[in-house]
């Protein structure tokens, strides 16, 4: 599938994350000091919208059950998560942030 344009870098401020969809896939992108990052949005506990948490630094805190995961790894940090959320590749050329969502749909 190659690389798909997901936002602009201006459409997600430091220290903020944004949902979007994109082939079908929902991914969660997030500006962590300035570089992004992208991983599913979907919880791996219950499916929660991991962009309805809040983003400590590397970590995304899920509003359902507060599990953790690392952003930029995408382990799991702290119970009830057990099991990584799917990490995509993520560049930004110029203003444009484009992710990888492999050949999935
Ligand atoms: S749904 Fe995310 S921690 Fe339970």
């Amino acid at each position: 599938m190659g690389w798909i344009k997901a936002i602009c870098t201006a459409d997600i401020a430091a220290g903020e994350c944004q949902g979007v969809e994109l082939n079908g896939i929902e991914i969660a992108i997030y500006n962590v000091d300035g570089r992004f990052h992208a991983t599913s949005n979907i919880c791996t506990h219950q499916k929660a919208y991991l962009t309805e948490g809040y983003l400590d630094g590397e970590f995304i805190e899920c509003p359902l059950h507060q599990g953790r995961f690392n952003v930029v790894t995408g382990d799991a940090d702290g119970a009830p998560v057990t099991q990584p959320v799917r990490v995509f590749p993520i560049v930004v050329e110029g203003t444009d942030v484009l992710i990888d969502v492999g050949n999935e749909s």
